[in-house]
């Protein structure tokens, strides 16, 4: 920490100021939208000027500029009429209390936070009071949202409320919109604001931005929230305020208020105090792996046992609430040529039993699928009666289920004993009879967030007379909707989170259990209407041990290079001294910029002023390449193989070998059985891995997967995994490239001999920054391991050396030059060693076009060839080539 600029967190506010200076000169690219553009000059000015002794003076003097009361705010109140109805329900929402308390520290401020429970209004109601206070009077109100379903439904509902259009009231996400030049309230998804800031920095159409849901801490938001408090002090300089409102459910809020780089001041916070009844939590005693059953179970003994209330339940993903929906229907179903109200009276019911043997007209579904599946159950219903007193059993059999299964049948499920519902029936098949007797039809609907937005409007009507409602959601029901009526929460206690691998860059959704906090948003559902109660299907030493208080941001679980490339290109070139509102590590922030630098997809830029010039400081900034790289969703070194690989025909390997590549442990044997030649066997693991996907896949044609993968040591989950990810890059690529239309070719044939020579190069291109240079002979010693390498991290430490894997196809050749995917120690104590996986033989002729970063300029006479610079880790050689610069338009080179 000698200057003063380095990580320290002491001078965390100079960087904030830096960060700001840094927008500034964005700025300079889109004067054109304001009006005052001679006061942007005087900015830039001041930034190009800028010097230490000048500086503190400078800061001085703004502070006295911010001080002054600019903030003007609008005085023209716009008239709304309103359905009786709307206003009759919106007075009894909580937050309709709060409207002054809110206007006026919006108006007198710049930053607001509104923290409430879920369903307390703020989503619905905070626009309209803006509205209604004239703030989309010349501009427009923004609402972001991280989710689709949220921005659909939530414009449609205010536009409902304030008797406005969806010309209006809009929303706009990736795909869909209805955005006019009448649009005065603008719901989007959090990426779509994001993608605006790159083409208005100051988001000049907008007089008010609110970051919906920021709790949820989305990738997204988490970048805007970090932009916003840079961008809104700079729409005041300007003369024309821009203000922020964070809303958010009641869930640490602290992360937005007491981070000094995110808000110089925190933020005023209005809380609004809901009515909440109370909910009785209910554990399970004992947890079972297959929660699907259990929310079955569970919810038929609510409905069948417990007093009116909609049903609520939490389940993972669209799959399963669509297998869940399917089942409660065939169960209980609904019928519209029957009068349920009748069975209100128990005089009646006896008319609606007789309905319902008949044939019915009409029955609610979705598709086909779900009216065989009634008409099963039903057909399953008459059998049962007709032999009298045998039960109807539903075949759990019959559905997908998922693949771990419990012994959950063979023990009681019993609940708490203080649960009002006791539980102590083992089998399923002791629910029948109620089924069975249970007269009364469930109105099942599903939630999930790509629900078409028409049936996703449904879950806010109320069931049909004498039918109960029950929702079956994801964790969209957690927080961004609120459904009315709900009295019985059923929660599974799971939820899919991204889970990254940080070294391939692979991710998978993977079923995990919730945060307490999360519980609690679940459990808080019930309790609405009335008081409630939540079932939730584990028990509480899970939720004490297994679920965490809190789940880290997306933002800290993602792998950075991801990250780094994605705000590059967002032309946040500061990242380390970006105010994130929890940040992600900065050495690591750091190493990624360091390896995209060296892979050519960040390029150094001049300091901008005689400030950043005199402390050396030097900006990374996207090439060309990189953001070619950034539209694959991968980690950028695999998205640099498929970016180069489009003008030779050769995407069809390379979506093949970079989705081999992402899935750990595809072979637990021997490399010997795929032999190979030439240029295939020099391609070495991966070509070894490829070889291997292209014959499974054609095993898979046949029919004959497993007995393959069996055969030949293969495992089959990694190469069904390898197959779907294949499929997805394949339309991803298809989608997001104009005029480049990849085909999956199931049977591909091993590449050729050329093909494979290339196929090495794009490896290189990708894992550049990883090469080993073979140990020479008269280095190792007598009776030592000769497949040694040397290798040095980029920041330029030496390592130990570092040895071929046991299993590389490459221990027959020992080439003199590498580039490996992954490094890592194996051996206990003295047989201790780090050992190189996936390797692939390189000509290193091949660096300075590929990896030009990578090495160091040498002279022609001494470094004739190419040379392994142990003090820098680079390769010395007299050439450099511009790759970096070229990028996507450059073919691949071919060397001899
Ligand atoms: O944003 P917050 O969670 O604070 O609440 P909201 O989404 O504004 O919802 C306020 C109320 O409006 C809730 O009781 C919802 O059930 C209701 N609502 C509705 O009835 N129909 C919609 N389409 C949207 C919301
Ligand atoms: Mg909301």
């Amino acid at each position: 920490a000698e200057n003063g600029h380095t990580d320290s967190d002491q001078d965390g506010k100079d960087n904030k100021e830096e960060v700001a200076l840094d927008n500034a000169v964005v700025i300079e690219d889109d004067k054109s939208q304001d009006e005052n553009v001679s006061k942007d000059k005087e900015i830039k000015i001041e930034v190009k000027n800028e010097s230490e002794e000048n500086k503190k003076e400078k800061k001085k003097e703004k502070e006295v500029k911010n001080k002054k009361p600019l903030l003007s705010h609008p005085t023209v109140h716009v008239e709304v009429k309103r359905d009786p109805k709307v206003q009759v329900a919106r007075l009894k929402l909580p937050i309709l209390g709060e409207e002054q308390r809110i206007m006026e520290l919006i108006n007198e401020n710049e930053f607001l936070i509104v923290a409430g429970e879920t369903g307390s209004g703020k989503t619905t109601q905070v626009p309209q009071f803006l509205y209604e206070a004239g703030y989309a009077q010349s501009k427009m109100i923004a609402v972001t949202e991280p989710r689709r379903v949220a921005t659909v439904a939530m414009a449609a509902r205010v536009g409902h409320e304030l008797g406005l259009t969806s010309k209006e009231v809009s929303y706009l996400m990736r795909f869909e919109g209805n955005v006019s030049k009448e649009t005065k309230i603008k719901f989007m998804t959090d990426g779509v604001l994001l993608k605006e800031i790159q083409t208005d920095f100051l988001l000049s159409k907008y007089s008010i931005i609110i970051i919906d849901e920021a709790h949820e801490r989305s990738v997204y938001t988490d970048i805007l929230l970090g932009l916003l408090s840079r961008i809104v002090p700079l729409r005041r300089k300007r003369g024309s305020p821009l203000r922020l409102i964070i809303m958010s459910a009641t869930l640490r809020v602290e992360d937005f208020t007491e981070n000094t780089r995110l808000f110089k001041e925190p933020p005023p916070v209005i809380q609004i105090d809901s009515r909440q009844f109370p909910v009785t939590v209910h554990f399970n005693k004992h947890t079972y792996s297959d929660y699907l059953k259990e929310a079955f179970k569970k919810t038929v003994k609510i409905h069948t046992r417990l007093p009116e209330g909609g049903i609520l339940i939490f389940v993972t993903g669209q799959q399963e609430v669509n297998y869940l929906v399917r089942k409660l229907r065939a169960s209980f179903p609904y019928r519209r040529d029957v009068d349920y109200t009748k069975l209100i009276t128990k005089k009646n019911a006896t008319d609606v039993d007789a309905a319902l043997d008949s044939e019915p007209d009409d029955i609610e579904s979705d598709d086909d699928e779900v009216e065989r599946e009634m008409k099963r159950a039903r057909k399953a219903r008459r059998k049962a009666k007709q032999k009298s007193k045998t039960l109807p059993k539903i075949n759990l059999d019959d559905y997908d289920m998922p693949e771990d299964d419990g012994q959950a049948d063979l023990v009681g499920n019993d609940d708490d004993s203080e649960g009002h519902l006791s539980d102590s029936d083992a089998e399923e098949d002791t629910l029948a009879p109620e089924i069975k007797s249970c007269r009364q039809p469930l109105w099942v609907l599903p939630l999930y967030s790509m629900l078409g937005s028409a049936k996703q409007a449904r879950v806010f009507d109320p069931p049909p007379p004498g039918a109960r409602l029950c929702i079956v959601s994801t964790d969209v029901a957690e927080t961004s909707l609120t459904i009315p009526a709900i009295k019985y929460v059923v929660d599974t206690g799971k939820k899919k989170m991204r889970v990254y691998d940080h070294i391939t860059g692979a991710s998978a959704w993977r079923v995990v259990w919730t945060s307490q906090a999360s519980a609690g948003q679940r459990a808080g559902r019930a309790g609405r209407v009335g008081a409630g109660h939540a079932y939730r299907l584990y028990s509480s030493a899970v939720f004490q041990h297994d679920c965490p208080p809190h789940h880290p941001p997306d933002l800290c679980r993602r792998p950075v290079d991801d990250l780094v490339l994605m705000m590059k290109c967002m032309a946040i070139d500061k990242v380390v001294n970006f105010p994130f509102p929890t940040a992600p590590d900065r050495m690591q922030l750091r190493l990624a910029e360091k390896r995209l630098e060296i892979l050519g997809m960040l390029e150094k830029h001049e300091p901008k002023n005689a400030y950043a010039k005199k402390i050396d400081e030097e900006v990374l900034k996207v090439t060309p390449l990189g953001k070619a790289v950034s539209a694959f969703p991968l980690l950028p070194r695999y998205g640099k193989m498929l970016a180069l690989s489009h003008q030779q025909n050769l995407l069809p390997y390379t979506i093949a070998l970079v989705a081999a590549l992402t899935v750990p442990e595809v072979m637990s044997g021997k490399a010997d059985c795929w032999p190979a030649t030439g240029h295939t066997l020099l391609l070495g693991d991966p070509g070894v891995l490829l070889r291997a996907v292209g014959a499974a896949e054609f095993a898979h044609l046949k029919g004959e997967e497993n007995l393959f993968c069996a055969k030949y040591g293969l495992r089959e989950k990694a190469i069904k995994e390898i197959r779907k990810i294949r499929k997805q890059l394949t339309s991803e690529i298809n989608l997001s490239i104009a005029g480049v239309q990849a085909k999956i070719d199931p049977e591909m044939k091993p590449p050729d001999d050329n093909q494979a020579r290339l196929l090495r190069q794009l490896v290189l291109s990708g894992l550049g920054d990883q090469v080993g240079k073979k140990i020479g002979m008269d280095e190792v010693k007598e009776g030592e391991d000769k497949r040694k390498y040397k290798y040095a991290y980029h920041c330029g430490e030496l390592e130990e050396p570092v040895h071929l894997h046991s299993a590389s196809i490459l221990r027959k050749v020992i080439p003199e030059w590498v580039v490996f995917q992954q490094m890592y120690e194996t051996g206990a104590e003295e047989r201790r060693k780090m050992v190189m996986s996936n390797v692939t033989a390189i000509e290193p002729e091949w660096l300075p076009i590929y990896v030009p970063q990578m090495c160091n300029l040498g002279d022609p006479l001494t470094d004739p060839e190419p040379r392994f610079d142990e003090k820098s880790g680079r390769v010395k050689c007299h050439f450099k080539g511009t790759f970096g610069k070229a990028g996507w338009e450059l073919p691949l080179v071919e060397i001899d």
